[in-house]
């Protein structure tokens, strides 16, 4: 039976990054036997635009009929003077809510070609290969109450940092299956020494690990966390925090590999069924230019195809055909050095499918 596959190419470079996974997957249905079917549908600004929901309710039926969701990007200055509750980034937050995808794996690789672009010296982040796991439909972004009320004559601006046991239990359970199938570290990142529900987190973690013998389990408060991350990243294998300290610190891991425009993402549920984006934004000054990085969005389908269709064998050759063509000295210009020659988008899209035709 085919697997269905909805992609929300969104907005700025979206549908440009989105065209390129496209391709891959026409070679692998085409040359290796995948039977994939794809479906587009509008998401964020552009879906604003055409009917005044950043999610519209077709486009969050196709993502429930789906079996994985590949998303480009959302978002733009065009939106910014939107109302919250109608943002672009809006449709980002429903999605993950609505599909239940609490378990957001982001991995930050170094590529050694590309060793140089990062804002680290050589020896600090040769090798780095770090995963930071973060649980995204809790904690402070989805806590109640929050809003802006009047108390006492002024404003007054209030979210909710809250965190159940089975929240913490579940995302618990994925990181320390994750360190399991890597270098057996996990560090839990929590503010446990002011934040009572991160003591709570602190705890249940403690309680989880007898269950994990072969994982050593630290934790570390996420001030000195970050501070860590750009002084000496390859202490870490695998991170896991909450929702809004993840949010920081994958932006802050993502920038020691050099650009965020090769950086996939995988949120997934408790089925392993999930939504696919690069962690780079929509990057709307560079949108419609044939210059945007399309390595982030071609790697999220390797993830895609790795956790949620069971295709390890094509993932490995999606990321080998990669490395295969950066160490061809293929570049776009977020990653190019001043004196590398660059190439658009289309071009490096075509590298990758004629590398993955010659296997
Ligand atoms: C991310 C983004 C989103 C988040 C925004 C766009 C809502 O920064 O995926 O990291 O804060 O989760
Ligand atoms: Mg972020």
């Amino acid at each position: 039976m085919s697997k269905k596959i909805l992609i929300l190419p969104g907005d700025g470079i979206g549908p440009e990054i989105t065209q390129a996974a496209v391709d891959v997957l026409q070679v692998l249905n085409n040359k290796f036997g995948l039977k994939v079917e794809t479906e587009t549908a509008l998401v964020g600004g552009s879906a604003y635009d055409d009917c005044g929901q950043p999610l519209p309710e077709t486009t969050l039926n196709l993502a429930k009929e789906a079996d994985a969701v590949l998303l480009g990007a959302v978002g733009g200055p065009k939106w910014e003077p939107l109302d919250i509750a109608v943002r672009p980034e809006k449709a980002l937050l429903g999605l993950r809510e609505e599909l239940s995808l609490f378990a957001n794996l982001r991995p930050a690789i170094l590529y050694n070609y590309l060793a140089n672009a990062s804002s680290l010296k050589y020896d600090r982040i040769s090798g780095l290969d770090l995963l930071i796991i973060r649980e995204l439909t809790g904690g402070i972004y989805f806590g109640k109450p929050r809003g802006v009320e009047m108390r006492n004559n002024e404003r007054v601006g209030f979210n909710t940092y809250i965190y159940a046991e089975s929240e913490i239990k579940r995302i618990a359970h994925v990181a320390f299956q994750s360190a399991q199938k890597r270098q057996k570290r996990l560090c839990s990142v929590d503010k446990a020494n002011v934040l009572e529900v991160t003591e709570l987190w602190r705890n249940i973690f403690n309680e989880i690990s007898s269950q994990y013998p072969d994982v050593e389990l630290t934790h570390m408060y996420v001030d000195n966390a970050a501070m860590q991350l750009v002084r000496a990243p390859k202490q870490f294998d695998v991170m896991v925090t909450g929702n809004m300290f993840g949010d920081i610190l994958s932006d802050c891991a993502a920038m020691l590999t050099g650009s965020i425009g090769m950086l996939p993402s995988a949120s997934l549920d408790a089925n392993n069924k999930g939504m696919f984006e690069p962690i780079h934004g929509s990057a709307p000054d560079i949108a419609g230019n044939n210059q945007a990085n399309p390595i982030a969005t071609v790697l999220s389908l390797a993830m895609l195809l790795r956790y949620s269709l069971g295709e390890e064998t094509l993932a490995v050759k999606i990321e080998e055909a990669i490395d295969a063509v950066l160490a061809n000295g293929y570049r776009t210009a977020d990653i190019a050095l001043a004196d590398e020659k660059s190439v658009g988008t289309t071009e490096m899209s075509q590298a990758i499918v004629s590398e993955l035709l010659k296997v």
